[in-house]
């Protein structure tokens, strides 16, 4: 099956990591009966705060690394449920950093690279947690490219993250299709002239209409 969602002139295909190709929840679920009934929501609550730190840094000038923060926001969970064991964390951690990918990525990423384009990562990972979650997920040979927007010292939706594609591929902003599941993301990635695919799994409600994606789909096997 040919994609319609991939503009011809596309040189690369450029994803976000975390949410996109690697399921965030994936760590707690490993541990879902340590934590308890309370398990889904500590999973939000630590992901939301991970994101609320990229932001707030970023817009108060200041930076430190995803890890930092992943860590940060896991404290802040463990907070928020003082009935979680606190003794879970190491595993937690350790956990995220061999998240699952998910099961479709793979096969998309070796279509996409035989019909000749460039894939690769753009993400606010940190290049260690990348690369072991690149590794563990064994998708090391179907990548060319593994950004993070550690290069540019600020978090996404900063136009300068976005920009670290362009210089590392050579490629203009109208040849790279940015993929997120992180709708927020896609709006960065529009403002900057990418072409935004989002990954909309759960059917989530638009937002950011001025900064609109270029195709919607269920899932990234929809690329190949
Ligand atoms: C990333 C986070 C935002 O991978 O999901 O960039």
């Amino acid at each position: 099956m040919s994609s319609t969602i991939i503009p011809a002139r596309a040189k690369a295909v450029i994803f976000d990591a975390y949410g996109t190709l690697f399921d965030v929840h994936s760590a707690v679920a490993r541990h879902m009966a340590e934590i308890g009934p309370d398990a889904a929501r500590f999973s939000e609550v630590w992901r939301s705060k991970q994101l609320e730190y990229s932001w707030v840094l970023s817009l108060a000038g200041r930076y430190e690394t995803f890890w930092v923060l992943t860590t940060k926001a896991l404290d802040y969970a463990f907070a928020r449920f003082p009935d979680v064991d606190p003794s879970i964390r190491p595993l937690l951690l350790e956990a995220y950093r061999s998240l699952d990918a998910y099961p479709e990525v793979r096969e998309t990423l070796r279509a996409l690279r035989k019909k000749g384009r460039q894939t690769g990562i753009l993400s606010n990972g940190d290049p260690g947690m990348l690369n072991a979650a690149v590794e563990s997920a064994g998708l090391a040979d179907d990548l060319d490219a593994i950004l993070s927007v550690d290069a540019a010292q600020v978090f996404k939706t900063s136009p300068s993250t976005y920009e670290l594609v362009l210089r590392a591929l050579s490629v203009t902003a109208d040849e790279v299709v940015f993929v997120s599941s992180n709708r927020w993301d896609i709006a960065g990635a529009a403002a900057l002239g990418l072409t935004p695919v989002w990954v909309n799994r759960l059917g989530l409600p638009d937002e950011y209409l001025e900064l609109a994606p270029s195709a919607v789909i269920g899932s990234v096997s929809e690329l190949a």
